[in-house]
């Protein structure tokens, strides 16, 4: 199914961070070809050398890192990618897209691309359920950006509540039918 499929998977910095390893790791399985796009502050997180590894692509976190590079990177894989999963995406990422914000490589990427797009929030639950967050969400659905709904579960905070990043086999189905509902 993800055979040959170019995922950009971007992360953002969030305590969830760690669990894209395991997801990347199941669409290198299925034949996927998987780039990886930090924000600064996932590399708090997690390291690009373990994403590097795991994705088997560089991973890209400045944008103006490649200055003698005349490939333009934010285009280059804005056009490439077929899927682009957000995953674990910040409240921040969703505020900022959600407002034509395009001031790091990743939400750059996102305004640049034509692919669908997939969000997979985690955060906590006040924060998910802060007005201005929900807001955000509901003006993205109606671009038709995509999000997989947070789980009820134990948060980092130590307390259940909403905000918990859905799992994988959640996020594998909803990225499935997603790429099935809307080719390129
Ligand atoms: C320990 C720690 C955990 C955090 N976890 C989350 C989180 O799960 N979700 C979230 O939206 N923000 C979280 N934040 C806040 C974000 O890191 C912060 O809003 C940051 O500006 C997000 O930047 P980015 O979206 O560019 O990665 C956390 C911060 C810290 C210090």
């Amino acid at each position: 199914m993800f055979k040959n499929l170019n995922i950009v998977i971007g992360v953002t910095g969030g305590i969830a961070c760690y669990k894209v390893c395991g997801i990347i790791n199941y669409l290198k399985k299925e034949g996927a070809n998987i780039d990886v796009i930090m924000t600064k502050n996932a590399t708090n997180f997690i390291t690009p050398l373990t994403l590097e590894t795991l994705s088997n692509n560089k991973v890209v976190v400045d944008m103006f890192e490649n200055k003698t590079n005349y490939n333009v990177e934010h285009i280059s894989l804005a056009k490439k990618a077929d899927l682009l999963l957000v995953v674990p995406a910040t409240a921040n990422i969703i505020g900022k897209v959600a407002n034509g914000i395009a001031d790091d490589m990743l939400s750059t990427v996102i305004m640049a691309t034509k692919a669908k797009v997939v969000f997979a929030p985690a955060m906590n639950d006040a924060m998910y359920e802060n007005k201005i967050v929900q807001d955000n969400i509901e003006k993205l659905k109606k671009y038709g950006y995509k999000f997989i709904e947070p789980d009820v579960g134990a948060l980092a905070c130590g307390y259940q509540a909403i905000g918990k990043l859905a799992n994988k086999e959640k996020i594998i189905k909803t990225l499935k039918k997603v790429w099935e509902g809307g080719k390129k």
